[in-house]
């Protein structure tokens, strides 16, 4: 055992895997019911785009959060994972008719639709089915949140969602169409969010929609903020929990919610983000020129992050105590790009060592490939390795 990490069971594992400490995911997933519960009408959806590792899934279904989907695979992991098909919302840009339809068929909560174009789709192929749409739109509420370019999703220039100006065009739409039912409207600025002030940013802007809605007279139903909490990956031990409390006073002292409106959110990173970690063996330790290199076994493929959004994730060596060295940490994958860390400073490495990738338990293992005809890594939980 080296810090929480069953190293002596590891040792039996073939790496890379990711590790997940289930006990952290419940205790995360318990501040949030405790936090949000503080609130009237906080309903949280877990985005499973972040991680769908069925046991993963399993645990946070228990918790009673809903699901959050992009895709038809997502819905059906989700359906396998026992979350009630009334608690899920399907989201995207592009969604196809057979996900549409398994939508449809599985009479989930909400569709969040990004485009008129889409909802004439959805009405038409409900028709079809016999069955009424319920639809929220996402609306692009031209918010840049002071995050990665990448994983920015709310301003103008972004694909996501319908323009603000268009919002009542869209509604009126949907009232002449017989089987859709507008219920909501969804929202989402981005991802790894850590200034408060950002969510602060979108609920003023929801505030004067709101306004402008009521001016109209359009009831919604719901308001969905998406997702974007951050978590801390400078300081996985000290900081395993994210400001949850924070968050959710933010919307509750700023979002003006009118008498009945619920208020749905679709959490991913914060949920599962500092549960995981990526276990790897070092393979060899190499002497470059100018840099001393750590080469494990693990790589771009198992945990893409770094290469794609020169993302941090602390490295420990959890094998070793001794003095410390500096390290290029790389993988095996023909790519220079395939870097974990430059200039690293863990404990000194040998052939063997195993490290571990922190906070990798968000969009790590959900989006590794096989890239190079590598084998995708296995997941296990604190449970499991007892
Ligand atoms: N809702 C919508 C509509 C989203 O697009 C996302 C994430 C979420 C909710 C969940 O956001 P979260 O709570 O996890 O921030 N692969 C990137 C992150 C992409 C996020 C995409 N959308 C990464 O590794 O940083």
């Amino acid at each position: 055992m080296k810090g929480h990490f069953p190293t002596d069971k590891f040792s039996t594992l073939a790496t890379p895997f990711y590790y997940y400490d289930t006990d952290l995911l419940r205790r995360t997933l318990a501040e949030i019911n405790a936090e949000a519960g503080k609130y009237n009408g906080f309903t949280v959806h877990y985005a499973i785009k972040a991680n769908a590792n069925p046991k993963i899934l399993n645990i946070i279904r228990e918790s009673g959060m809903g699901a959050d989907c992009v895709s038809g695979g997502e819905i059906e992991a989700s359906i396998k994972a026992g979350f009630s098909p009334e608690k899920i919302v399907f989201a995207g840009v592009g969604k196809s008719d057979w996900e549409i339809n398994l939508g449809l068929e599985k009479d989930i909560f909400c569709f969040n639709v990004e485009s008129i174009a889409e909802l004439d789709v959805i009405n038409e192929l409900a028709q079809k089915a016999g069955k009424t749409a319920m639809v929220a739109f996402r609306i692009n509420p031209d918010i840049g949140a002071h995050t990665h370019a990448n994983i920015t999703t709310g301003l103008a220039e972004n694909k996501f969602g319908i323009a603000m100006a268009d919002m009542e065009t869209a509604i009126r739409h949907s009232e002449q169409l017989n089987n859709v039912q507008f219920k909501g409207l969804h929202f989402h600025i981005g991802s790894q969010i850590m200034d408060m002030n950002d969510f602060m940013a979108l609920c003023n802007r929801i505030n004067e929609l709101q306004d402008r809605l009521e001016k109209s007279h359009i009831w919604v139903e719901h308001i969905n903020v998406g997702g974007g909490l951050g978590i801390d990956y400078q300081h996985p031990n000290r900081v395993p929990i994210p400001d949850f409390k924070g968050y959710f006073a933010t919307y509750a002292k700023h979002l003006k919610l009118r008498d009945g409106q619920k208020l749905h959110f679709e959490l991913g990173r914060s949920v599962v983000g500092q549960c995981g970690s990526l276990i790897t063996k070092v393979l060899y330790v190499k002497q470059g020129t100018a840099k001393q290199f750590a080469i494990v076994d693990a790589g771009m493929t198992d945990l893409i992050r770094p290469a794609l959004y020169h993302a941090f994730h602390k490295i420990e060596n959890i094998s070793n105590d001794g003095p410390v060295g500096t390290y290029d940490v790389v993988g095996p994958i023909c790519e220079s790009s395939d870097v974990f860390a430059k200039q690293a400073e863990i404990n000194r490495c040998q052939r063997g060592d195993l490290i571990a990738i922190r906070s990798a338990g968000a969009y790590g293992e959900i989006m590794a490939s096989q890239y190079n005809c590598r084998r995708l890594p296995a997941g296990y939980t604190s449970e499991e390795l007892i």
